[in-house]
C-alpha cells in the first residue's frame, strides 16, 4: 500500500509549497479541506495542519474539533496549525504586540526531540503570524524559541504532536527541510517510496486495469501536461489511444507541423486539424479579451468533437489535469484564481468517461514524469503556452497578418532565448518560467528607418520567473540580450517599429496580457 501524508488545508498560501517538500522527501502527500480527517485510512502515516489567513479568534476563522485526530497519528502543526492545537488543547493564544513577520533565529533548541534532530541553535527561521501562542496546553513542552516568541516549536509529552509556529516549507527557513523530514521519515516512518520512477510503473498498471481494452481520445495542446498524459497513455495502451492535435491558427511560429512531427516521431497516433480558417473567421472584429476565450473555447469544442465523433468506439476522454489546477479550483477560502480551461465542456457533451492520470502531480513532477518515459527535453522544458494561444497576446482584433507578425516577433525573441547561455551553463529559456511577444496592436508610434518615417506598432516582451503561474516576478534579463533582440525584431519584422520590455509582476499584473 502507497503511504501518505495528508495536509489539512487552512487556506495559507503556503499549503502547496508544503505539499511540495514532502513529495521532495519521496512520501507521497495529498492536501485535503481542514475538516476532511483521514480517519480510517490505513494508508495515512501522519497528518500536517496548515496555516491560516485567519486568528483563531476570528469568527470565520476554520476550528474544527481536533480531539478524533490528535492521539491516533503523527500530527504536525505548523503557524495557524500550531495556534489552533494550543487552542483546542486549553492553551492561550494572543494578538502579538507587533506581527511577527520575518527571519527570526531558533534558540534553546531541544535537539533531543525527534522533530528537532540536527537542527542547530541559531537557524534561521520564517515567520508570519499576528497571533502568538502565550501559553502551551498542560502536558506540552516548549522544544525551540526565538528572540520574541517563547514557543516557536512545542511537543505533546503524551501523544505524537508536535507544533511550529514559524514555516519550515519556506526557503528562509534555512533548516526546514531537515524538520520536515524529521517528521515525515523518522517520526511517520515513510519508506520513501514515492518517485518517478516507481509512480511510472504502478500507473501504467493501473491505467491497465482501468481502461482494459477500451479506446481513449486526448487533445493535445504541444504543452509539457497533454503530452507528458499521452505518453503515459500510449505506453498502457498503445494504439489505443488516439489523440487529436487542433490548429486554431494562433500557435506559435511553425509549432503545429513541428509538434505534430515529434508526437508522431514518439509513436503517438495523432491527428492534426488545421482548423484556422474557422477562427479566424469567427473571431474577425472581435476585441473583447472574454469574448475571444469564449468564442476560442467553444470552436475548439466543436472541432474537437467532431473529430471525436469519428472514433466511434471510444469509451474514455484523457486530459492532462494536474494537481494545481485541481487545487485551484477547490481552494477553501472560496476564491476564484484562475478561470481558464482548454477544454472546459468537453466530457459533459461526449458522454465519455474523463481519465486524468496526473491528477496528483505537481508541474516538476509532470516533467520528471516526461524524462522517466524518455520523451526529449525541447519538449519537457516548454514554456507553459495559453489555451487561446496568440489571440490573447494580441491587443484588439485578430487577422491573420497580425498573427503573423506576432509569430515572426515572438519566434526571433524565444529562440534568441533558447541559444543564450548563462553563466551556470543554463539556457536563457529554461532559467525562466514563461516567456513571449504581445503585439500592441491598438498602439501605434512614429519612427524612422533609413530616410523614412514609420508609424507602427510596438511589440511588448514578457519573460516571468514562478513556480506556479500563481504568483509571478518579471525575470531580469541581460541587457545585452534584450539590446540583440529588440534590434532583430525592429530590422527583420515588418510592421514592428519599438520594443518595450514589461516589468510588472503578478500580482497586481497577469502573466497575459487579455
Ligand atoms: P495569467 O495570465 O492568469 O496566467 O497570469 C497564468 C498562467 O495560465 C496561462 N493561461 C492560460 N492557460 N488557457 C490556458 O490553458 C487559458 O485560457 C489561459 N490563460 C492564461 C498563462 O499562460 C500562464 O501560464
Amino acid at each position: 500500500m502507497q503511504q501518505k501524508i495528508i495536509i489539512l488545508d487552512f487556506g495559507s498560501q503556503t499549503t502547496q509549497l508544503i505539499a511540495r517538500r514532502v513529495r521532495e522527501l519521496n512520501t507521497f502527500c495529498e492536501i485535503l479541506p481542514y475538516n476532511k480527517f483521514p480517519v480510517g485510512d490505513d494508508s495515512v502515516i501522519g497528518v500536517i495542519l496548515s496555516g491560516s489567513p485567519f486568528s483563531v479568534h476570528d469568527p470565520q476563522a476554520f476550528k474544527p474539533d481536533l480531539a478524533p485526530l490528535l492521539g491516533k497519528l503523527p500530527v504536525l502543526g505548523i503557524c495557524y496549525g500550531a495556534q489552533l492545537i494550543a487552542h483546542t488543547l486549553g492553551g492561550s493564544v494572543e494578538k502579538a504586540d507587533t506581527r511577527e513577520y520575518g527571519r527570526a533565529h531558533l534558540t534553546q533548541v531541544l535537539t533531543d526531540d525527534p522533530l528537532l534532530h540536527g537542527i542547530d541553535d541559531g537557524s534561521q527561521v520564517w515567520m508570519s503570524h499576528g497571533d502568538t501562542i502565550t501559553s502551551i496546553p498542560n502536558g506540552c513542552h516548549a522544544i525551540a524559541s526565538t528572540a520574541q516568541v517563547r514557543y516557536a516549536a512545542y511537543r505533546c509529552d503524551k501523544q505524537p504532536v508536535w507544533a511550529v509556529q514559524f514555516h519550515p516549507e519556506v526557503y528562509h527557513t534555512a533548516q526546514g527541510k531537515q524538520l520536515l523530514a524529521n517528521f515525515v521519515v523518522d517520526i511517520c516512518g515513510s519508506k520513501q517510496q514515492w518517485s518517478p520512477a516507481a509512480w511510472v510503473s504502478t500507473t501504467v498498471e493501473e491505467l491497465k486495469q482501468q481502461l482494459g481494452d477500451d479506446r481513449v481520445i486526448l487533445g493535445l495542446s504541444g504543452g509539457v501536461d497533454s503530452s507528458v498524459c499521452a505518453v503515459l497513455l500510449h505506453r498502457a495502451i498503445g494504439d489505443r489511444l488516439t489523440c487529436i492535435f487542433v490548429d486554431h491558427g494562433m500557435l506559435r511560429k511553425n509549432e503545429f507541423n513541428n509538434v505534430l512531427n515529434d508526437y508522431r516521431g514518439m509513436g503517438l497516433n495523432v491527428r492534426g486539424i488545421d482548423a484556422s480558417k474557422k477562427f479566424f473567421d469567427d473571431l474577425a472584429g472581435v476585441t473583447d479579451p472574454e469574448q475571444k476565450r469564449k468564442i476560442i473555447g467553444r470552436d475548439f469544442v466543436e472541432v474537437f468533437n467532431a473529430e471525436a465523433e469519428k472514433i466511434t468506439d471510444a469509451r474514455w476522454l484523457a486530459q492532462g489535469t494536474i494537481y494545481p489546477d485541481r487545487i485551484e479550483s477547490l481552494n477553501i477560502t472560496g476564491k476564484v484564481i484562475k478561470s481558464h480551461h482548454n477544454v472546459g465542456g468537453l466530457p459533459e457533451k461526449m458522454h465519455l468517461k474523463l481519465c486524468e492520470p496526473l491528477k496528483w502531480l505537481f508541474k516538476d513532477e509532470v516533467r520528471r514524469v516526461g524524462r522517466e518515459l524518455g520523451m526529449p527535453d525541447k519538449l519537457i522544458m516548454r514554456h507553459p503556452f495559453p489555451g487561446p494561444g496568440l489571440a490573447v497576446r494580441i491587443l484588439g482584433d485578430i487577422t491573420p497578418e497580425r498573427v503573423r507578425i506576432l509569430q515572426d516577433a515572438d519566434d526571433i525573441y524565444i529562440s534568441a532565448m533558447q541559444r543564450y547561455v548563462c553563466d551556470d551553463g543554463e539556457t536563457l529559456y529554461n532559467k525562466v518560467w514563461q516567456a513571449g511577444a504581445i503585439l500592441l496592436s491598438t498602439v501605434r508610434s512614429v519612427g524612422v528607418m533609413g530616410d523614412e518615417r514609420t508609424y507602427e506598432h510596438p511589440v511588448a516582451l514578457r519573460a516571468v520567473t514562478s513556480t506556479d503561474a500563481m504568483t509571478a516576478d518579471w525575470a531580469h534579463l541581460p541587457y545585452d540580450f534584450m539590446a540583440q533582440v529588440s534590434s532583430e525584431i525592429i530590422n527583420r519584422v515588418r510592421g514592428v517599429n519599438r520594443v518595450c520590455y514589461d516589468i510588472s509582476s503578478k500580482p497586481p499584473a497577469t502573466i497575459e496580457w487579455e
